[in-house]
């Protein structure tokens, strides 16, 4: 294996419904509340240096300044912008129609790019917290979902394409009655979903809605975000680095269970995006992606740990004093109102 990194053109690639092709894995970019800016800016330049052409970035996580900082030096010794895919995402504060714009064009400003590869709405709800906050407090103008008030953001959105800031656009921790609704009113597409996706956690149904309708499934958390930070914790959360089957194909492979949770994803079809600041460990996730496939007996077996174990699960984002965080993900079918 290549100490110094991985060849680009040798990494898997997604085939969107518009013919572009983005990398199937890409480097998270959300420090977790114990990651600076400047740490992140910095594994960003070590990452596309060891061969990574994709970046999850999102304006709340507020590193997109530093990490525009990285990428122009980066530009300066090559890659060219074009061999790179960057992701940005509307944060909850600014859906409405005045602001989805201005949004897009400061992390664009931050991020020192002319353009994005693929922009989100990172949530369904306007719902916002202070950063930090704890996860009982609930901001008094939440509200439920309102198909209607999505599609004025999300017209906001296609006209970013057309504008020519983003050459896609898609979605963020939806449900399948939300997508049903968004695919037959969107003019534009969504080209992906970006959602919870671990061994733990590989919610089958709503990822082959997602692939039967025409978008690629971006998973985050693949590791299981084991640095999460404390209000997205609770006590029933289950450790996939800890699954015995994921560690024992770990220690045959003579790789970190993280590794295992990685290779996984991209084998199954989803877009895994990692996070890691240490460069041995951002490095072994892409090695693992150009490396002998798990075998058919390893990929029954972690189709067989799914605990149905959801990690975040956005309890901030409600809009009704004592109600459930599973009133977020639509479980029964229905969106609640
Ligand atoms: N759309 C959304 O709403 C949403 C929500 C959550 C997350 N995300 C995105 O998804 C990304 C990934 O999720 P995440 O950061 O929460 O969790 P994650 O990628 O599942 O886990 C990251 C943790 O795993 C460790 N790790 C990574 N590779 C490793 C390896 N090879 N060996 C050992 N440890 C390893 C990292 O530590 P080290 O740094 O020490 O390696 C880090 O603590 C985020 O950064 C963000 O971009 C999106």
């Amino acid at each position: 294996m290549n100490r110094d990194g991985v060849d680009p053109a040798l990494v898997p690639a997604r085939t969107l419904y518009t013919g572009a092709r983005m990398p199937a894995i890409g480097l998270g970019t959300f420090g977790s509340d114990h990651i600076s800016a400047g740490e992140m800016a910095a594994a960003v330049k070590g990452a596309i240096r060891v061969g990574y052409r994709h970046l999850d970035c999102a304006s709340v996580y507020g590193n997109e300044d530093r990490i525009g900082a990285a990428l122009r030096e980066v530009f300066d010794a090559g890659p060219r912008r074009d061999e790179l895919w960057v992701t940005s995402k509307l944060w909850n504060d600014k859906h409405a129609e005045a602001d989805a714009i201005a949004s897009c064009r400061k992390s664009l400003a931050d991020l020192r790019l002319d353009y994005l590869d693929m922009y989100l709405v990172h949530w369904p709800f306007p719902n916002f917290h202070p950063p930090g906050c704890s996860v009982e407090s609930r901001s008094p103008d939440s509200r439920p979902y309102i198909h209607e008030n999505f599609m004025k953001t999300w017209r906001q959105l296609e006209r970013l394409v057309g504008m020519g800031l983003t050459r896609h656009i898609g979605v963020s921790n939806m449900t399948i009655p939300k997508l049903k609704l968004l695919l037959r009113d969107a003019s534009i597409q969504p080209a992906v979903h970006e959602m919870e996706l671990h061994p733990h956690f590989q919610q089958p149904e709503l990822f082959e809605f997602v692939r039967a309708n025409g978008m690629e499934p971006i998973g985050y958390c693949p590791i299981g975000s084991p640095d999460r930070p404390l209000r997205d914790r609770t006590p029933e959360d289950t450790v996939d680095i800890e699954d015995p089957v994921i560690r024992a194909i770990a220690e045959r492979l003579g790789v970190h269970p993280a590794v295992v949770c990685v290779k996984w994803a991209v084998e199954r079809g989803q877009t895994p995006i990692p996070l890691s600041t240490k460069r041995p460990n951002y490095l072994a996730n892409l090695q693992c992606t150009v490396t002998e496939p798990l075998t058919a007996a390893d990929m029954g077996a972690i189709a067989g740990i799914d605990r149905n174990c959801r990690l975040i699960k956005g309890q901030v984002f409600l809009w009704k004093e004592n109600q459930s965080w599973e009133d977020l993900w639509d479980l029964d079918g229905e969106i609640k109102s």
